[in-house]
Order: structure tokens, then C-alpha cells, then sequence
């Protein structure tokens, strides 16, 4: 790592300085790439919001997070529980999907406000709940517009994401080794 952004580009807004780098995702494969580039700047305490429309590929990066956070289980769209809990070696994983939540009270109602500082959040539909989490690493997917079989992902956050955006925006091993 050589502690220069390489891609991301940088951006004064508002309130602080952001960070932000767009990704090219070919296929499920492309997706578990910039999972496995993520996971190792995740701790306990971090959150990451997905949002983009239903197929966007968020289930998807999701699972695939999970996988290289090391565990075994196999993730789904939390439909009958809006979240669940996922053991890996490092801290739990906590997974939560507010696409039928109606309304912040009613994710507030769940009640997992204790567990944020012990785990590392992915919250797909991340918009309804964004004030509840310190500091999060925002990623939204979307259909690429070149390529129908591939995803674009738009990955933001404050400046402290810097080291994991210069991970995420460097070329994958695959494509350096011959
Ligand atoms: N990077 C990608 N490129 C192409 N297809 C993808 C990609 N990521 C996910 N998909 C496909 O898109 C579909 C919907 O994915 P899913 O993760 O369930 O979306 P969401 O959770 O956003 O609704 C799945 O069939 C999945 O295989
Ligand atoms: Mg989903």
C-alpha cells in the first residue's frame, strides 16, 4: 500500500471532506473481488450502507463480504427476520434489511442499537437508517450502463475510508499476475 489515492477521487462537502471511488463489478466474481479487497479494513463498530434497486447486487456483495470475512454460512435476503447475525473469526457480522421497514421507529424498535459498536454492520436499503450509524461506508450499486451483465459500484465515505478506497480502487491480483 502506498498510502496515495490512486483512484478515489476527492471532493470537499458540506459538513467534511468524502472520499469516493467508482468500481466496475463483472459479474458475481467482480463482486466477491472488491468484497475480499473491503474485508480486511472492516472492525468492530464499522457500517456499511448498500443502497440501489431491487437486483442491484446488494444481497450479493453482502454474501460474498460475509464469505471473506471467514464464515461458513450461507447468506440470504433476510425475509422472515430483517436481521441476522453471522459468526466469522474477527467480529459478528451484523446484516440487516430494512426494505420492509416502514419507518425509523420501527427499526429503532428492533433494538440493535446495543450491538453497533460489536460488529461489523452491512444494512442493505442503508438510506432509511443512515443517521443511525457513526461514520459509514456508503456503496451504491447500480446496473452498468455499458455492460448489462455487470454492476457499478459507487463507494463513498468520510476521509477515514481512505485506506479502503486506495484497496478497493487498486487493480485485483488476478489482473497483475499473468
Ligand atoms: N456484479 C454483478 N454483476 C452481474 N450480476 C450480478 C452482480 N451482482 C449480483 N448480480 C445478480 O443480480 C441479481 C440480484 O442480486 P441481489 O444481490 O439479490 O440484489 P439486491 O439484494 O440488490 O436486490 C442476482 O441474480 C445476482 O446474481
Ligand atoms: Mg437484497
Amino acid at each position: 500500500m502506498t498510502g496515495r489515492p490512486r483512484r478515489a477521487s476527492y471532493h470537499g462537502e458540506a459538513m467534511d471532506e468524502q472520499v469516493e471511488t467508482v468500481l466496475h463489478a463483472d459479474g458475481p466474481e467482480g463482486t466477491a473481488r472488491v468484497a475480499a479487497a473491503l474485508a480486511p479494513h472492516l472492525r468492530a463498530g464499522d457500517a456499511v450502507l448498500l443502497t440501489g434497486e431491487l437486483a442491484a447486487g446488494k444481497t450479493t456483495f453482502v454474501s460474498a463480504l460475509v464469505a471473506a470475512l471467514g464464515s461458513q454460512a450461507a447468506v440470504s435476503s433476510p425475509t422472515f427476520s430483517l436481521a441476522q447475525f453471522y459468526a466469522t473469526p474477527g467480529p459478528r457480522v451484523l446484516h440487516v434489511d430494512t426494505y420492509r421497514l416502514d419507518d425509523l421507529t420501527e427499526f429503532r424498535d428492533l433494538g440493535l442499537d446495543e450491538y453497533l459498536d460489536e460488529v461489523i454492520a452491512l444494512v442493505e436499503w442503508g438510506d432509511l437508517v443512515a443517521g443511525e450509524f457513526v461514520d459509514p461506508l456508503r456503496m451504491h450499486l447500480a446496473a452498468d450502463p455499458d455492460d448489462a451483465a455487470a454492476r457499478r459500484i459507487t463507494v463513498r465515505g468520510s476521509a477515514r475510508w481512505a485506506p479502503a478506497l486506495d484497496a478497493l480502487a487498486a487493480p485485483a491480483p488476478s489482473s497483475t499476475t499473468p
